[in-house]
């Protein structure tokens, strides 16, 4: 057990690179799977410890991974002959789901463990399970295991998810990469990292088209072939250091970024006083001056991401005024919220809203991270806050965050890790 120790009050200052996106990596590794043989080398992936569960997933399938570098892995599929994922890994982490798009494309059956992840309300996979039925599969869950079997492989469909859904978007889009003939899905997740999930199959030779819109067609291939890539940027990862370097009025640039993919959290820094500028792939964040109180909603891309709401109500708490917080996605999202209050936050939850008043300063306490960008979240508050901040419960923190003592370390922060 480890905790982080952070002496609050210094304004963040230099520049901090930001490492590959969490969630396009997680989908990009389960993905590998559909190659017949073959290696991969995959680069700028997180050094994150959901990272490092879906490598010893793929090894338990069969793969052979060998790291080569924090950031780049070589991964071997000649060895995966196994249609069944059940290792307590698989039951640690929610990206472990799209392992049942993976193996049911690969061999046409798949076992997988219901997956875990945050504690950040009800994390339903009807809409998964609707597309694999749609292109043909049976789909049961008996004893903690999600089965989907076909009788002879996938069949492309035409499937209109209820809900926009990362999760079922990619999931589906793995599925029918092996189908025979065409899926469309509908009203589908236009996440950067879908887009990204969508480039990495067709450097396997997929054929998805539309990645980005609300449509994306899956055009199936008989085969998939190992490839290299990079992973794109991590959006939340740098929009918490956005926020980190407004809430510590610090100055702090941003490299290995795609500003395009922040613009939701730049216009609500702008919108709150703080400044902004974009450059290639760089951003710089400085603050000089009070903050005011802003309205959130957060939304499916490019609307504000649920992913970066708990960090960005730390920023609110130190605001002038009101701000009003509506988490449209996942119901479960302000558990950070009573631990903030422990700092002298003043915040009213009340179903999905959250209704902040902003406070002139937090006051360092011993807090704990209720999930990951909960736990980002209090942290960002123990940078800002009078005093020493303790947060405990950190595992939640180093699923999601590569690194994080050591790159706040360098922009000045004093923060250190400290077994419990
Ligand atoms: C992904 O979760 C991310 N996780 C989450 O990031 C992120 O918060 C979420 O997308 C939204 O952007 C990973 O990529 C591993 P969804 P996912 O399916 O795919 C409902 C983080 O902090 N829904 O887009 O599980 C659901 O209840 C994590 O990095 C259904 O009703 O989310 C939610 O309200 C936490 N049925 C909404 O859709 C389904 O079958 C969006 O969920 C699926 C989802």
């Amino acid at each position: 057990m480890e905790k982080l120790v952070i002496e609050g009050g210094i304004p963040l200052k230099g520049e901090v690179v930001i490492g590959g996106a969490k969630n396009a990596a997680v989908a990009i590794m389960p993905a590998v799977v559909l190659a017949d043989e073959g290696e991969f080398i995959i680069e700028n992936l997180p050094f994150i410890e959901d990272i490092k569960c879906l490598e010893d997933i793929l090894i338990s399938l069969g793969a052979k991974v060998e790291n080569l570098s924090d950031s780049a892995v070589k991964v071997n599929v000649d060895g995966i002959k196994d249609y069944r994922a059940l290792s307590e890994a698989v039951k640690k982490m929610r990206a472990s789901y799209y392992l049942l798009g993976s193996l049911l494309a690969k061999f046409g059956r798949a076992e997988v463990a219901f997956p875990g992840g945050c504690p950040i309300g009800v994390r339903p996979i009807d809409q998964h399970i609707k597309g694999f039925e749609a292109m043909g599969a049976k789909v049961t869950i008996e004893h903690g295991i999600i089965k989907a079997e076909t009788q002879d492989g996938l069949k492309g469909a035409h499937i209109y998810l209820d809900v926009v859904s990362v999760g079922a978007t990619i999931n589906i889009m793995l599925a029918a990469t092996k189908a025979k003939g065409v899926t469309t899905i509908e009203n589908a997740a236009k996440e950067p990292h879908v887009v990204d999930v969508a480039n990495f199959l067709n450097s396997m030779g997929a054929k998805v088209k539309g990645a980005g819109t609300d449509v994306i067609k899956i055009y199936g291939v008989d085969k998939l072939t190992a490839c290299n890539y990079s992973v794109i940027p991590d959006q939340i990862e740098a929009g918490t250091y956005m926020v980190a370097a407004a809430a510590t009025q610090g100055d702090v640039v941003l490299k290995n970024v795609i500003p395009k993919h922040l613009e939701s959290i730049t216009a609500k820094l702008l919108e709150m006083g703080v400044n902004v500028e974009e450059g290639e792939d760089t951003v710089r964040v400085y603050c000089d001056r009070k903050l005011k109180g802003i309205n959130i909603k957060t939304l499916p891309y490019p609307g504000f991401p649920t992913d970066l709401q708990q960090p960005m109500s730390t920023l609110c708490t130190i605001a002038e005024g009101v701000s009003i917080i509506n988490e449209s996605i996942w119901e479960g999202r302000f558990k950070h919220c009573d631990e903030l209050k422990r700092m002298g936050a003043k915040i009213k939850v009340e179903g999905r809203i959250a209704v902040i008043e902003g406070v002139q300063k937090l006051s360092g306490a011993e807090v704990s991270a209720t999930d990951l960008r909960g736990g980002a979240a209090l942290v960002v508050a123990g940078l800002v806050a009078d005093g020493v901040t303790e947060v405990t419960n950190i595992i939640h923190i180093d699923r999601g965050y590569e690194k994080l003592e050591y790159k706040l370390q360098g922009l000045g922060a004093k923060i250190k890790r400290v077994k419990i």
